[in-house]
């Protein structure tokens, strides 16, 4: 049965542990130099963008081309899509060609329409409810900065809002375990839905009200923008409701001393986060940035079966 990579919890803890170890053996070969796998040779992988992006084209197109396969960009604007073809259509017709598909739009559930009659993975590349790729590198990233400390025994700090990012974290934390406190201003909160599934799964999730509680010992502290994409017209009072939510380097000096700074990226420097914390010794976006690429190309393996 075809799986579909649309939210955190697609995947179990097991089926993660695979794909992280398979990212590793793929980041150290491309290190040496070993850029080409051969998964995906002769095939192709759709990728429809209807918002911006810079890492997650990049690293999927890249990621495809270097398991031999051919990236396919489209945007619903310059397909039938926006013309109105039915997504039970497109999905029929995509799976006749394709061997995955990554989509960024909107609504999660344009990709759960295509997902009910696609026969070929659907891939979650951003929705406004979820960002699971990115917190797949999020969390490969910590565990590289972890080394053999065990991720279920740490304290991660989500600091400001609780839109994508913040739910794919819920998800993250209600399948692998381990403790996530989120300071998220009023009214900004994750999904109710998805923050309770995981509370099922996992009760080291907690919210509080201040970012200095949740941060205080936290082994990672994570932020993203305050106006997300499709969100810019809230900007200025976005910026008001978020005051006091910046990570600093006071907000930084209250977690564990080893503690990483982790951010999706793009940032809005000086807003939710400040120039001196993204560029010290503590911050891994960079390599986090990177970390999209193996984690994907593992990702791609895995759901795509070998022919
Ligand atoms: N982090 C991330 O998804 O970046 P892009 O918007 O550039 O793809
Ligand atoms: N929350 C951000 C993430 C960008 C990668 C957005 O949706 O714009």
């Amino acid at each position: 049965m075809v799986r579909h990579y649309i939210t955190f919890q697609d995947l179990a803890l097991p089926e993660y542990q695979t794909i992280f170890q398979r990212a590793s053996q793929l980041k150290k070969a491309r290190q040496e130099g070993q850029f080409s796998q051969p998964h995906l040779a002769g095939r192709s992988v759709g990728m429809i963008f209807n918002k911006n992006s810079t890492r997650t084209r990049v690293s999927f197109e890249t990621a495809i081309n270097e398991l031999g396969g051919h990236p396919v960009v489209l945007s619903s604007a310059d397909s039938q899509i926006s013309r109105g073809e039915l997504p039970s259509h497109t999905a029929r017709v995509l799976s006749r060609y394709l061997s995955a598909l990554v989509i960024r739009t909107y609504e999660e559930s344009e990709l759960t329409e295509l997902a009910e009659r696609s026969t070929i993975p659907i891939i979650n590349g951003l929705t406004n409810q979820q960002h699971p790729c990115q917190v797949l590198a999020d969390i490969f990233t910590l565990l590289e900065s972890l080394g053999d400390e065990p991720l279920e025994n740490q304290w991660i700090a989500w600091v400001g809002d609780g839109h994508n990012m913040a739910n794919s974290w819920v998800e993250a934390a209600g399948v692998l375990g381990f403790g996530l406190r989120l300071a998220i201003p009023p009214g900004y909160g994750p999904d109710p839905t998805i923050l309770a599934t995981a509370r099922a799964k996992n009760p080291k999730i907690k919210l509080f009200a201040s970012p200095s509680e949740a941060v205080e010992g936290a082994r990672a502290v994570n932020t993203d923008v305050f106006a997300s994409m499709g969100q810019e017209k809230e900007q200025e009072k976005r910026l008001r409701d978020f005051a006091g939510y910046q990570v600093n380097r006071e907000l930084m000096a209250l977690a564990n001393p080893k503690a990483i700074f982790l951010h999706c990226l793009p940032a809005h420097v000086g807003q939710e986060v400040t120039e001196e914390v993204l560029e010290s010794p503590a911050s891994w976006v960079f390599e986090e940035a990177e970390n999209r690429l193996h984690v994907q190309k593992a990702l791609l393996e895995f759901l795509v079966p070998r022919l």
